[in-house]
């Protein structure tokens, strides 16, 4: 039996590739937010898409800075990743790493930090389209840095077996996440 959806709804249905963490900084402020829309666009020079709301405090730093980073956050993470998605850098008197007990460690090519715990990261550059970023919050940027944790990332890809807490996290909805599943080969 198949189900028509509420449109606003629709995305839902695409919804649940790897959440990610967009961690920001500009003028020595720093910041973190959830982000569920980013996506891979190109292989060489690598390019990815992500959607920032105009109403992030997130967006005021990247726009400024030209750049931001993309952290992919595991299982054991799962609390936090909502909790810094479901406030703004901008009304606290600390930042959100202070708040969460969130520990970084340093980009190598960009100001962004980086977050500990989770399994990659990609350091990123804007490729500014303003019609894009006004109009859908979409933003394009090169990567220029990446690294993963070989525990789970190796020779060109994800193997989770053995690591259930360093899984990838996928939104459902609400706070709800699928964990990446088990691998399966075709022939
Ligand atoms: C799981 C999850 C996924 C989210 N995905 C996005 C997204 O793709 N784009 C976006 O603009 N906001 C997204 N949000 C909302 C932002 O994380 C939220 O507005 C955040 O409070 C912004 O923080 P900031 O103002 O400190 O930048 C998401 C929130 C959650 C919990």
């Amino acid at each position: 039996m198949v189900k028509s959806l509420t449109l606003s709804k629709a995305y839902r249905l695409l919804n649940h590739g790897p959440t990610t963490l967009i961690t920001s900084s500009h003028n020595n402020k720093h910041n973190i937010m959830a982000a569920a829309w980013a996506c891979a666009l190109d292989f060489d020079p690598p390019k990815v898409t992500v959607v920032i709301d105009k109403n992030t405090y997130t967006r005021e730093l990247i726009e400024a800075s030209g750049t931001f980073a993309i952290n992919l956050p595991c299982v054991a993470q799962k609390n936090m990743v909502k909790q810094v998605g479901s406030c703004s850098g901008r009304d606290m008197t600390t930042d959100k790493f202070a708040q969460y007990n969130i520990s970084t460690f340093a980009a190598q090519q960009i100001s962004a930090p980086l977050v500990e715990g989770c399994v990659a990261w990609l350091e990123c550059k804007i490729i500014p389209e303003p019609h894009n970023q006004n109009t859908y919050d979409l933003f394009i940027a090169e990567v220029i840095a990446a690294y993963a944790d070989e525990r789970v990332f190796s020779d060109g890809r994800w193997h989770f077996e053995g690591y259930d807490d360093l899984r990838t996290i996928h939104h459902v909805a609400g706070g709800a996440f699928f964990a990446t599943g088990e691998s399966v080969q075709a022939i």
